[in-house]
């Protein structure tokens, strides 16, 4: 995993290197400029192809596991990051592939996102956990939640930790997970298991 940061000033317009400007049409907030942003984008194009262009914007389509799944197994990717009110429009018609959002409330910048959006992808990479099976058996990655965990030691201010656990037979072990998981999902959220 490579990750590589692009300050677009650098490609910015002027003495001042300008990157943002005023809405056409008025109203509040900065845009970034669209030559800025191509300027650097062809360079990267120029260099390698990417699988998708990514936008992080709120009207972006909500981030879920399948999503990380899925762009974890690309190869090259570009993450544009807007601030202020975002970017002109037209580097989104001409150069952007998929618009991701991670939630319903607004962020003063795509940055975070970023930061979120790589986590969920670089955290299910082969390697990247010391148990790889642990990716496999997180919350969310069938769509269920997580269930309770445990650690030493085996009574804790009088708190027992479920016999079951401490049974050796993993077949057993398993199928009383798994009911957790379904059992939590079912009173945590619903909408998961395609219920209300
Ligand atoms: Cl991707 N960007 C911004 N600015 N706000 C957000 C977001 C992204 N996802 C949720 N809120």
């Amino acid at each position: 995993m490579e990750i590589h940061i692009h300050d677009i000033r650098d490609f910015g317009i002027g003495n001042y290197r300008q990157v943002d400007d005023y809405p056409y049409g008025g109203g509040g907030g900065m845009v970034l400029k669209p030559e800025p942003l191509a300027a650097w984008l062809d360079k990267l194009l120029a260099e390698r192809t990417y699988d998708e262009i990514i936008y992080l914007t709120p009207d972006g389509k909500t981030l879920n596991q399948k999503m990380a799944n899925g762009l974890s197994l690309k190869s090259n990717l570009i993450l544009i990051c807007g601030h202020y009110k975002g970017i002109d429009q037209r580097i989104r018609d001409k150069y952007v592939t998929l618009d991701i959002s991670i939630g319903d409330y607004v962020l003063s910048g795509g940055e975070q996102a970023a930061v979120v959006l790589t986590d969920s992808i670089v955290r299910i990479l082969p390697g990247a956990i010391g148990d790889e099976m642990s990716a496999l058996s997180d919350s969310f990655q069938d769509n269920l939640l997580a269930p309770p965990v445990y650690t030493k030691p085996e009574v804790w201010e009088g708190l027992k930790v479920p016999d079951v656990l401490l049974s050796g037979n993993h077949k057993t072990i398993d199928a009383w997970r798994l009911d957790q998981a379904l059992e939590i999902t079912r009173k945590k959220r619903p909408d998961l298991l395609g219920n209300e």
